[in-house]
C-alpha cells in the first residue's frame, strides 16, 4: 500500500509517448558491438541463459534485442520474412522461448529503404512490419536511420519518417518499447520524445575512452548542424555531446548514448567503470554489448554493481547534469584531457555527486556543498547546502571477481551471498527500503563546517558517490508525512 501511494505522489507528468513502456531507462543487451552480423537463433537462446544464470536478468537486464541482418526476402503481399537458415524454428519461436524465461524480445530495422546492412527498410512498410513484429509477440524496436532516401535535413522531415513507424507500432496494439536510432541529427533530442521511448544522441559508440577518431565526424557537440555523426565515438566524445541536453530524458523517454562496450577490451578496468557509471548517472539506455557467452568475471562485477545500477534505474528519473568542466590537466596522447563534476537529484531525497578524471594521470578531485547545489542556486544560495550529508561510495561494495569466476562456473546458489533481486524487490522499494545493497558503502558525510568532498581519482576513472541527508528528520519520516 505505501509503495502504490507513494507512486502516485511522484507520478511524472505523462510522457509524450503513452505506450506505458520504459518509465526507467530500458536495460538490456543487443548483439552488435560483438557479433555485427553473425546472429543466429543459438546466439539468441545462449545469451539468454548467460543472462539468466548470471544473475543479470534478476539486476534488470531484461530485453535481448537482435539486430541487423536477420531479414529474408519482402514478400509480394509486402510482409517480411526472416533468414531460415540463422533462425530455423522463427522469431515467434525466439520471442516464447524468451518470454519463458523471464526476458523480452527486441528486433531491428531501419527508416529507410535498406537497413545499414543492405537488407530490407522498413521505411513505406512501417504497417506491415509493424503488423508482422506484434505477430511475432516483439516487444522492442530499434530503429536505424541508414538509406532514408533523402527524407532528412529538417527536424520536421525526420520526425514524420520515424512518427510512421511510431504511429504503425501504436495501431497494433501491442507495447512495444520504440528505441530510436538516428544518431542525433535533426535535433532529435528536442523531437525524439514525443514518439518514442528513446533516441540515440550521436554517432556509434567504439571501444575507447577519449581517442578522436575521423569517422566520428561533429566534434565540436556544440553544432547543431551535425551532419552525418558516423561511428567510433569515444565514451568522452558522447558524454560531452549529450551533457548540454541531458535533462530531455525523463521517464517514458531517454537519451541513448549507445550500447555499452564494457567487456570488449579496448579500455581499462577504470575506464569500463567510468563509461558504465556515466550511462548509469545520464540515464541512458543500457544494453550490454559484449559477447556474453565468453563473459569475463571482471567483466561481471561493472555490470552487476546494485548501487550504480539503482542510479540508471532511480524512480525520478532525473539524470545528473555537470556542474564543472576543467581543460587545464595532464593531456594524453591524443591531445585529450579534461576533469569533470556531475552532480543531479536521486530518489527519495538523496543527491548523486560524480567526480570524473579523464586526465592522463591520477588525481585528487575535490568539490563541496556549494559546487554540488550550483543548479538549485549558486553561490550557496541553496538551502541544500546548509544540511548535514552521509556519503556513500558507490563502487564500495563491488563484488569480488573470485565470487563472479565462481558464478560464471555455474554455482550461483552457494555464491550468491549478497545478491540484490531486482525481479523481487524492484529498486524503488529497495531504495524506499534503504537496503544496504543499493547504498554502497559509507565512507563520511559532509556538511557546511566541513563542506569538501575529496577523493584521489584514477586517470580516465570516477569516483560516485550517494549523498543521503541527515538533517532534520530521516528520510523514511519524511515519506510518510508526505503519504498523509
Ligand atoms: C497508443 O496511443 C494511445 C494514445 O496516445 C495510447 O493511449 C495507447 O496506450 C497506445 N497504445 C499502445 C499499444 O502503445
Ligand atoms: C530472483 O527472484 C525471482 C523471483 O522470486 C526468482 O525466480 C529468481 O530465481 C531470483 N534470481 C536470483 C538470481 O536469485
Ligand atoms: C534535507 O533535510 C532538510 C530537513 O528535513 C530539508 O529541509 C532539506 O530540504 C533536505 N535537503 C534535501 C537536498 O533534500
Amino acid at each position: 500500500m505505501f509503495t502504490i501511494l507513494f507512486s502516485s505522489l511522484l507520478a511524472a507528468p505523462a510522457a509524450a509517448i503513452s505506450n506505458g513502456l520504459a518509465r526507467t531507462p530500458q536495460m538490456g543487451w543487443n548483439n552488435w558491438n560483438s557479433l555485427g552480423c553473425d546472429v543466429s537463433q543459438d546466439l539468441l537462446l545462449d545469451t539468454s541463459k548467460v543472462l539468466l544464470d548470471s544473475g543479470l536478468r534478476d539486476v534488470g537486464y531484461e530485453y535481448v534485442v537482435l539486430d541487423d541482418c536477420w531479414q529474408g526476402e519482402r514478400g509480394q503481399n509486402g510482409y517480411i520474412t526472416y533468414d531460415e537458415q540463422k533462425f530455423p524454428n522463427g522469431m515467434k519461436y525466439i520471442a516464447g522461448k524468451l518470454h519463458d524465461m523471464g526476458f523480452k524480445y527486441g528486433m531491428y530495422s531501419s527508416a529507410g529503404e535498406m537497413t545499414c546492412a543492405r537488407f530490407e527498410g522498413s521505411l513505406d512498410y512501417e504497417k506491415e512490419d509493424a503488423e508482422i513484429y506484434a505477430s511475432w509477440d516483439v516487444d522492442y524496436l530499434k530503429y536505424d536511420n541508414c538509406f532514408h532516401m533523402g527524407r532528412f535535413g529538417t527536424a520536421k522531415l525526420s520526425f514524420d519518417r520515424f512518427n510512421a513507424m511510431s504511429q504503425a507500432l501504436n495501431a497494433t496494439g501491442r507495447p512495444i518499447l520504440y528505441s530510436l536510432c538516428n544518431w542525433g541529427e535533426d535535433y532529435v533530442h528536442t523531437w525524439g520524445m514525443s514518439l518514442a521511448n528513446s533516441w540515440r544522441v550521436s554517432g556509434d559508440i567504439y571501444d575507447h575512452f577519449d581517442r578522436p577518431d575521423a569517422l566520428c565526424s561533429c566534434n565540436d557537440p556544440r553544432d547543431p548542424h551535425c551532419v552525418a555523426p558516423g561511428s567510433h565515438c569515444s565514451v568522452m566524445n558522447i558524454i560531452n555531446k549529450v551533457a548540454p541536453y541531458v535533462d530531455r530524458g525523463g521517464p517514458g523517454g531517454w537519451n541513448d548514448m549507445d550500447m555499452l562496450e564494457v567487456g570488449q577490451g579496448g579500455m581499462t578496468d577504470s575506464e569500463y567503470v567510468a563509461h558504465f557509471s556515466m550511462w548509469c548517472a545520464l540515464k541512458s539506455a543500457l544494453l550490454i554489448g559484449t559477447d556474453l557467452r565468453k563473459l569475463t568475471p571482471n567483466t561481471l562485477t561493472i555490470l552487476n554493481n546494485p548501487a550504480v545500477i539503482a542510479v540508471s534505474q532511480d524512480p525520478m528519473g532525473r539524470s545528473a547534469t555537470r556542474v564543472r568542466q576543467d581543460f587545464n590537466v595532464k593531456k594524453d596522447k591524443y591531445g585529450q584531457g579534461e576533469i569533470q563534476v556531475w552532480s543531479g537529484p536521486l530518489y527519495p531525497s538523496d543527491q548523486l555527486v560524480i567526480l570524473l578524471n579523464a586526465a592522463d594521470e591520477d588525481l585528487t578531485m575535490t568539490t563541496d556543498l556549494n559546487e554540488i547545489f550550483v543548479h538549485e542556486g549558486p553561490e550557496g544560495s541553496a538551502p541544500h547546502t546548509k544540511h548535514e550529508y552521509a556519503v556513500y561510495d558507490l563502487w564500495a561494495d563491488r563484488m569480488d571477481e573470485r565470487q563472479a569466476e565462481k558464478i560464471l562456473q555455474g554455482d550461483f546458489k552457494k555464491y550468491q551471498k549478497g545478491w540484490y533481486n531486482s525481479t523481487e524487490t524492484p529498486y524503488k522499494e529497495g531504495l524506499t527500503n534503504r537496503d544496504e545493497r543499493l547504498m554502497g558503502k559509507k565512507v563520511g558525510t559532509i556538511s557546511p563546517k566541513s563542506p569538501e568532498l575529496s577523493a584521489k581519482v584514477p586517470r580516465h576513472g570516477v569516483k560516485m558517490y550517494r549523498l543521503v541527508n541527515l538533517s532534520g528528520s530521516s528520510t523514511r519520516y519524511m515519506l510518510h508525512k508526505q503519504e498523509l
